[in-house]
């Protein structure tokens, strides 16, 4: 709970002013955002009164946050970028006690057994929440942001004044500055009862929409702690533990006395961290943690090891990615078991038919899964499964989804095997392998088939592309089932007279019973129109061109800025352009050949897109001109395709497995063994975390750092 300074406990006007401004300020947040009511009227008025006083007598004092200049609320979240005091690592990972052992190993060869011995180690939980960073200046919390790229956050502060486990004021006299990193997530009940709420108001709402829930904990902590409004963050209840200290005008020699100073102050330190001596008392930490694990009321995805001494830490260090100090034993995959009630295919934007499995919904790590790719008819076949199979379901934290095989044993005779289908459920095209050999059907119907077409519109109404906010899936799902488009190049023939035609754009005018265009309808020809004026680049992505996204297309507009110049130019001409290689040419170049899509440039060009638009310079540094990169595994905000044409579009080569020839590697969540070839090789390893900073700088501050 928050600190309460209400007796007087000074009469040293510049200590008392400050002790006045700290609960003045703390007592209207929590009138004014978190609707309570935290003193009488008339007591908050003689608190103002008496700070009022002390800055008549000390006109000096009257500072800009002093209270008695402010006016009403404090200001609206505004997620500003912000710089953190001491920069937010992440952790490597164990996954097997041997792992841990060979962990335990490389920090005894680079500190010395004795030192570790000497030192011990911490033992905590792993919890899956959202990481942050606490910056406390003279006791009182100063700022609060998430762990961004490590070195930049954003300022969440006004969110996270709003949990109540986060105190405002530390208890005791602590100067100076003091950074403390924690976790902030939601408890499972807390989940549960979120998404409940979610449902019901939706339900209230009598929205037809299925109601968005949380998929899991951690996704409704970061999406409550990121809301515009502190007040719907505050109804959260969101929780936080402390899991370590930045920079620090305290000196506090060990994590354990660091915890023991943290809990002093009033913050919430975790009641199952324990001090282990050796490697047996950190694999017996592991083993017991790992047997309670699913009767916490939060989650966790394992165990976090650290040496205890922080000058020990001092002198371990960091690699790139993580410090050295420290490592995570992360849970094996959870499995569990489900019905498989279906196999159905999906048709994607690109033609392609993927199977897919619908199960009986079952919880896995921490969210209720009911589908799961099967990737194309030899997959399912590999994996033996039938339709009304009890399969095993594996999933690893943040890990998609994975039907792994059938319990054979539980086979009741009347499971049926899936057929893949021979013709496009969406439009009943035969279907076929692009080319011989492919393990992948897709559907030949390219320009009409409307799976593939609802999926190029949405494409191409994404923020990457023309930006049509109003042209979501619903929004292309109710325009193509009203036929009121054969391909996208009659996107900009749409008119009110044509949307009138789509109930999800009809209004009922109450007086003459007609049916009018609704607000929707009218904002989406409004966006329309707006999009037709979209610079040449934001086209290029929207044409659906493989290999060519909102990375490659800017660098090639910057050649070509109208779509005449750039059909004009041949595969050579394309592959001149800098950070443009043969495929990303060779794509483009095929990409006119098509007769449709000649029909999609005129029908846009006819209706005036397109044309006589500038191209947005874009100035794309070519910060990675002549390395060799690969990433691996999950990068925040990129699509692994994205990712690819990001590093190309700084003039990088971006490669699909690690050799002697890679010279750095992009790690993210699920790096597997490209990550362990990257370090038996001795290649430099980023964290994906830091992907856009290697982008805009390049690899200088990263080799600085190793
Ligand atoms: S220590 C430099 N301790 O795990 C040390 N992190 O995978 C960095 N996490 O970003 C963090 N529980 O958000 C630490 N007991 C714990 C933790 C913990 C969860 C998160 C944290 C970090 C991520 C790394």
């Amino acid at each position: 709970m928050t600190a309460r300074l209400n007796e007087r406990v000074t009469n040293d006007p510049i200590t008392r002013h400050r002790e006045l401004c700290t609960l003045i300020n703390q007592y209207r947040w929590e009138y004014y955002v978190l609707d309570a009511a935290p003193i009488p009227d008339i007591d908050f008025d003689l608190l103002m009164r008496e700070l009022e006083s002390i800055e008549a007598d000390h006109p000096k004092l009257v500072t800009l946050d002093s209270p008695t200049q402010q006016v009403g609320p404090p200001a609206d979240t505004s997620f500003e970028a912000v710089q953190h005091p001491s920069v937010m690592l992440s952790l490597d990972n164990a996954f097997s006690e041997d792992e841990v052992r060979a962990w335990y190993l490389r920090a005894s060869t680079l500190a010395g057994e004795e030192v570790l011995r000497d030192s011990g180690f911490m033992c905590e939980m792993k919890i899956d929440g959202v990481a942050v960073d606490l910056v406390y200046v003279d006791g009182v919390l100063t700022r609060a942001a998430t762990r961004g790229d490590g070195r930049t956050g954003e300022d969440v502060t006004a969110n996270a004044r709003t949990i109540s486990d986060i105190p405002y004021q530390l208890k005791g006299s602590v100067q100076g500055t003091v950074e403390i990193r924690g976790e902030i997530f939601l408890t499972l009940a807390g989940f549960e009862e979120l998404n409940r709420i979610i449902e019901e108001e939706e339900k209230a709402k009598k929205s037809p929409k299925k109601p968005k829930v949380f998929a899991n904990p951690r996704n409704a902590a970061a999406g409550s702690l990121r809301l515009k409004d502190p007040k719907v963050t505050a109804s959260r209840g969101l929780s936080f533990l402390c899991h370590g200290i930045g920079v620090s005008d305290v000196t506090l020699p060990s994590l354990e006395e660091a915890y023991a100073a943290l809990a002093s102050w009033g913050l919430p330190t975790s009641d199952r961290a324990r001090k282990v001596a050796d490697l047996e008392g950190i694999l017996g930490y592991i083993e017991e943690l790992g047997q309670v694990r699913h009767d916490l009321s939060h989650e966790i995805d394992g165990a976090v090891i650290k040496v205890d001494a922080i000058p020990v830490q001092k002198e371990m260090g960091f690699s790139t990615r993580a410090p050295r100090w420290a490592i995570a034993y992360k849970f094996p995959p959870v499995e569990v078991t489900t019905t498989l009630l279906d196999i159905r295919v999906g048709v994607g934007r690109t033609g392609r038919v993927t199977p897919y499995a619908v199960m009986e919904p079952v919880k896995v790590a921490g969210s209720t899964v009911e589908m799961a790719t099967l990737h194309n008819s030899s997959e399912v076949v590999r994996k033996g499964v039938l339709i009304g199979d009890t399969v095993i379901l594996r999933k690893a934290g943040d890990v998609i989804p994975e039907v792994l095989g059938p319990v054979e044993h539980l086979r009741t005779g009347t499971e049926v095997a899936f057929v893949m289908p021979t013709e496009c459920p969406e439009c009943g095209a035969p279907l076929a392998a692009a080319k011989t050999g492919d393990v992948d059907l897709r559907c030949p119907n390219r320009r009409s088939c409307p799976a593939q077409l609802k999926e190029r519109i949405v494409y191409l109404a994404s923020r990457q592309g023309l930006d049509i906010e109003g042209l979501g899936e619903k929004a292309v799902d109710a325009i193509l089932t009203a036929g009121l488009l054969t391909d996208e190049g009659d996107l900009f023939t749409l008119d009110a007279q044509a949307l009138i035609q789509v109930p999800l754009f009809q209004r009922i005018n109450a007086k003459t019973k007609e049916a009018v265009l609704s607000k929707n309808g009218e904002k989406l020809l409004e966006e329309l129109q707006v999009a037709k004026t979209k610079g040449f680049d934001r086209y290029l992505v929207a044409l659906g061109i493989r290999h060519v996204g909102k990375g490659v297309a800017p660098l090639v507009t910057a050649e070509y800025g109208d779509i005449d110049s750039l059909e004009a130019a041949s595969k050579e001409d394309l592959s001149q352009i800098p950070g443009i290689g043969p495929i990303v040419a060779e794509s483009i170049s095929s990409w006119f050949t098509v007769d449709w899509h000649q029909v999609i440039v005129e029908k846009w060009k006819a209706a005036g897109a397109m044309s006589g638009v500038q191209t947005p310079t874009q100035d794309l540094s070519q910060t990675l001109t002549g390395l060799t990169i690969v990433v691996t595994g999950n990068v925040p905000g990129y699509t692994r395709d994205g990712a690819h044409e990001a590093v190309v579009a700084r003039g990088g080569k971006s490669t699909g497995s690690v050799s002697k020839n890679t010279d750095l590697v992009v790690a993210g969540d699920g790096a597997g063994s490209k990550l362990d070839k990257a370090v038996t090789l001795g290649i430099q390893v980023v964290d994906a975390s830091r992907f856009q900073r290697l982008l805009d700088e390049g690899i200088k501050g990263f080799a600085e750092e190793a």
